[in-house]
């Protein structure tokens, strides 16, 4: 069985009980926590910063935590993700001037590195930065906003990112981020991810463990 992992982003819980609603969700079978971080520059949203994964950890959240960063200044963001206990910041290599600096950045502070692509974003990058990847996230939405409609145009996209990270042997998670639920997860999954985001499409169950189980079990069915 293909290993899967879902991951629950924070934007689509209630932020009046954060702490509650992260440790739910790990409970109920979540892999990971999607951190989304927004600054209103890069994106025309803001969210929240280092002191609120801070909080998690100091809550007793144990579950590895996936900053995604929506910044134009990712570089400023490492060290202060890093002391508040982040597990991979993942950025979007428009946003600096020197991707594989900004990576050499993340992985020097001990933490792994991601690179995101919005939906009109090629992944045009060398073998090499590949090679300091643990993840490749591709957007499925635009970012800004949790709750938006999954955009199908993004699976051939996935399916030859894919397809390049076998051709090169690259352990490289490939994941995808934004309108995943339980009815289109496998169309993600069986075109090539084994990484799921999901916000609304979690924090809106009633029960949290049945939905990570039927998520899980959807993106499980479908063979590469
Ligand atoms: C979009 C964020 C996503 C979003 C996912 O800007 O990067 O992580 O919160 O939420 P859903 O699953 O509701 O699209
Ligand atoms: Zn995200």
């Amino acid at each position: 069985m293909k290993s899967v992992k879902i991951s629950a982003s924070i934007l689509a819980a209630d932020f009046a009980c954060l702490g509650d609603q992260v440790k739910a969700v790990v409970a109920a079978g979540a892999d990971y926590i999607h951190f989304d971080v927004m600054d209103h520059h890069f994106v025309p949203n803001l969210s929240v910063g280092a002191v609120v994964c801070e909080a998690l950890r100091r809550a007793g959240v144990t579950a590895p935590i996936d900053v995604h960063l929506m910044v134009d200044t990712p570089q400023a963001y490492i060290e202060p993700f890093a002391n508040a206990g982040a597990s991979l910041i993942s950025f979007h290599p428009e946003t600096v001037a020197d991707p594989a600096a900004t990576v050499a950045a993340i992985r020097h502070a001990k933490l792994a590195a991601g690179l995101v692509f919005n939906p009109d974003r090629p992944v045009k990058i060398p073998v090499s930065l590949a090679r300091e990847l643990s993840m490749i996230l591709l957007m499925s939405v635009y970012p800004g906003f949790g709750g938006q409609a999954f955009m199908p145009e993004v699976l051939s996209k996935a399916r030859e990112t894919h397809a390049w990270l076998q051709q090169h042997q690259l352990d490289v998670m490939l994941a995808i981020d934004g309108g995943i639920k339980v009815d289109n997860i496998h169309q993600a999954a069986a075109a090539g991810c084994d990484y799921f985001v999901v916000g609304s499409g979690l924090f809106q169950a009633s029960d949290y463990r049945t939905r990570v189980a039927e998520l899980r079990a959807a993106a499980q069915q479908s063979e590469w």
